[in-house]
């Protein structure tokens, strides 16, 4: 039997979402499994993490899984083995869950096939569910409620080419958020989202956002470097603690990192009263043990 695939927000009904949300929040972190389960999770990236690696480990060891991280750089695929057969292979190895992160989309049609269940752990520009739904559990939680009804939300960056984006789109809208981007110019490309606000640069924004989330400039998805430098793109698009409060008095900081302080965002806000991105990274470990429960019904 082949198991539950969540290689997008659209693999989850808004009943998982409800159930995945509750038990996020009854799920103490500071358990560790005193029996082991019996199954095994493979963490198979196929490129650079930290976050959603080893949360999922963090995660799995709580729940007593046996983990095994599949490394990409001292594999078989350097001796030219593809992706495909590589997952094939971690199938045939008795793998119960794969956590998978490739530079390219994920193809539906080969996993729907292969018998673990597999959670995409971020898939090139395409998605990142995981990511979103630790992102939407700690706003949740900050703002006490069970949707995000009322709530206007924005994201700054390359929507185009965030994997983070879209799959936090997807759920914040599914969620009842007001959700607006702001795509710098700089990027070539700029998303084809439908109902979204859209701006360009944060002159005339609104002033009443009740959160805000920067992403890093994914240079390795641009062919061409920026025309822009680093220190220019923090001077018109950083978000800066002035900038901040121009969203809105208590508009509270999300980043789902990697950061570059400096860049996309300064430090003092970062770090600062504001900032949730401490709480996204813990949030990260309950948020993925719920999601790898649902997978493997357990
Ligand atoms: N947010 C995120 O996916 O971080 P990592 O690349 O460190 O996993």
């Amino acid at each position: 039997m082949s198991g539950i695939k969540v290689l997008s927000i659209d693999d989850l009904s808004d009943g998982d979402l409800g159930r995945l949300f509750f038990r996020a929040r009854s799920l103490n972190t500071k358990k560790v499994a005193t029996e082991k389960n019996g199954k095994v999770m493979i963490t198979a990236f196929f490129e650079e993490s930290t976050r959603t690696k080893l949360s999922f480990a963090m995660a799995a060891l709580k729940l007593g899984f046996e983990v095994l991280n599949f490394d990409a750089k001292s594999s078989s695929l350097v001796k030219g083995e593809s992706l495909a057969d590589t997952l094939r292979t971690l199938d045939h190895l008795g793998a119960d869950l794969l956590v998978t992160r490739s530079s390219q989309t994920l193809d539906r049609e080969l996993l729907q096939h292969l018998r673990p269940s597999i959670i995409n752990g971020g898939d090139g520009i395409n998605e990142h569910p995981s990511q979103a739904l630790l992102d939407c559990f700690t706003l949740l939680n900050f703002f006490e409620c069970d949707d995000l009804f009322k709530k206007k939300i924005l994201i700054v960056g390359d929507i185009s080419k965030s994997r983070v984006a879209k799959s936090n789109i997807k759920l914040m809208k599914r969620l009842s958020a007001t959700v607006s981007v702001l795509e710098p110019s700089c990027f070539s490309e700029a998303s084809l989202l439908k109902d979204v606000e859209r701006y360009k640069h944060f002159k005339n924004l609104p002033d009443d956002f009740d959160a805000v989330m920067t992403l890093r400039i994914p240079k390795e998805r641009h062919e061409h470097a920026l025309f822009m430098s680093n220190r220019e793109y923090f001077k018109e698009y950083g978000l800066s603690k002035a900038r901040l409060s121009a969203l809105g008095r208590h508009c509270q900081v999300m980043h789902p990192g990697p950061m570059n302080i400096g860049v996309e965002i300064e430090e003092s806000v970062a770090y600062g009263a504001q900032s949730l991105v401490a709480t996204q990274v813990k949030n990260g470990v309950i948020m993925r043990a719920a999601l790898i429960e649902h997978c493997l019904a357990l």
